[in-house]
């Protein structure tokens, strides 16, 4: 297993490229699953989720083709070989869930295994279940797998979702596609994941209006067919980046990173002390000297502040002259970070939901584990800032989501290597 060793208190100076975004692809890749044609998406992440993805594609029949060194991927579902989708791949990512809707969909009966606990909650899959009940599927569940069968097809339904969600929003677009009749999705998911999928399936013959609103309408088509789409940035993976010479210090552009993809994290990084501006290529973040202030966030769907870069704005935070706190509303149990970030010299107390982050304490460096994808990345900013070494192990959590993330801070002064064992 690698590790990562930071040693830090170097500030960065350099520029960081912005790939495409992992999440987009995760929910595009499924709607290759729709059309028997070819489906081409440009600027994909060479990611281990995305490799995961693609394994899983290909157990159900489709051929995917490479191209550009893995930046584009031809998926063809010419021939639906197998309606399947096997536990040892699901187990992996939840994302696999999003077959369902497409299998569904195209074939009239999928099987699906159920993606199981999760390190950052119990995250269940109901909503995507029951609206695609609604959409006049017949559901089982056995031995651990759903069981979905729509023999005549799926039909249009008005679904009103009872919370956000983003997995359930795609899933069900997705399938009312194809379905027979007009599809509503009320108080669906806003990300631009979701607006992204739906360029795409337009681009595929979709007929998708009002996404990246509150209510999607999707009227069903009898068919789609191929088309090359190009996956947006990585709001995530850039969110990570700008918070990396806030902590650190020094100065940053982000080749590819657009303001409307961070406002909640770029409100939150100037009212620490961040400097933000416009770049012709992206965004420049930077912070040279003074002190960091204390914010106080509330993460939210989209366009609230994310909870995947809840971790590493807490790691900053640790930086702040000051009291911070966090709320987590979207996962129960998304703090695991803290004892880590503890080991380090962090302190944060947790109760429920909400973490009180106590500024400034000086971070040195130590041991620590990751354990899960972003927790993980905001270890490593953590290091940044830290004295002397940290070695995070376990950074197969963040292969999963970052893309030689050691090489692009190392070009910008980190002091940073990868440990292969
Ligand atoms: C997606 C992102 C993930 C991000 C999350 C929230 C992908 C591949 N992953 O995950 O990185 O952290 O959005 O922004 O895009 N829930 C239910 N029942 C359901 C579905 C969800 O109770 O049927 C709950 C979840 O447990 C969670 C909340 O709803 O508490 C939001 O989850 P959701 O938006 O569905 O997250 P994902 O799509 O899994």
């Amino acid at each position: 297993m690698d590790s990562i060793a930071i040693t830090g208190g170097a500030a960065l100076s350099g520029e960081i490229e912005i790939g495409g975004a992992k999440n987009a692809c995760l929910a595009l890749m499924p709607a290759a699953l729709l059309t028997a044609e070819p489906l081409t998406l440009t600027n994909c992440p060479r990611l281990a989720d995305i490799a995961t993805m693609r394994a899983l594609l290909e157990s159900l029949g489709c051929e995917i083709a490479a191209l550009r060194e893995g930046r584009a991927l031809a998926i063809a579902a010419e021939r639906i070989a197998n309606r399947t989708a096997h536990y040892d791949i699901v187990r992996k990512m939840r994302a696999s869930i999003l077959v369902l809707g497409p299998l569904l969909a195209r074939e009239g009966a999928a099987v699906v295994s159920l993606p199981g606990g999760c390190a950052i909650g119990a995250r269940p899959v109901d909503l995507h279940l029951s609206g695609l009940e609604k959409m006049g599927a017949t559901l089982a569940l056995r031995e651990g797998y759903v069981h979905a069968e729509a023999p005549g097809g799926l039909k249009g339904a008005r679904i009103e979702f009872p919370f956000v969600s983003v997995g359930a929003t795609e899933n069900l677009m997705m399938a009312a596609t194809l379905a027979k009749g007009t599809t509503t999705l009320c108080n669906a998911a806003r990300e631009p994941e979701i607006v992204d999928l739906a360029r795409c399936l337009r681009a595929m013959g979709a007929m998708i209006d009002g996404a990246g609103s509150e209510t999607i309408t999707i009227e069903g088509v009898d068919g789609l067919h191929g088309a090359t789409h190009r996956v947006i940035a990585d709001r995530i993976e850039l969110g990570t980046y700008m918070i990396a010479p806030a902590i650190a210090g020094g100065e940053v552009e982000l080749i590819g990173g657009e303001r409307a993809l961070a406002r909640a994290l770029i409100g939150a990084l100037e009212a620490a002390g961040a400097t933000v501006e416009d770049t012709p290529r992206g965004l420049r973040v930077s912070r040279n000297g003074g002190a960091l202030r204390p914010v106080h966030i509330d993460t939210a769907p989209y366009p609230g502040f994310p909870t995947d870069l809840q971790a590493q704005m807490m790691s900053l935070m640790t930086q702040a002259e000051g009291d911070s706190v966090i709320h987590e509303t979207i996962f129960e149990n998304r703090f695991m970070h803290v004892p880590e970030l503890a080991r380090m010299g962090a302190d944060v107390a947790v109760q429920g939901g909400e973490a009180r982050v106590r500024g400034r304490t000086p971070l040195r460096g130590a041991p620590v584990m990751a354990s899960d994808l972003r927790a993980s990345a905001g270890l490593i900013l953590a290091a940044l800032a830290a004295e002397g070494e940290t070695v995070v192990s376990r950074v197969y959590h963040l292969d999963r989501g970052y893309e030689r993330l050691e090489a692009k801070l190392a070009a910008c002064g980190a002091r940073i290597e990868r440990i292969r064992g």
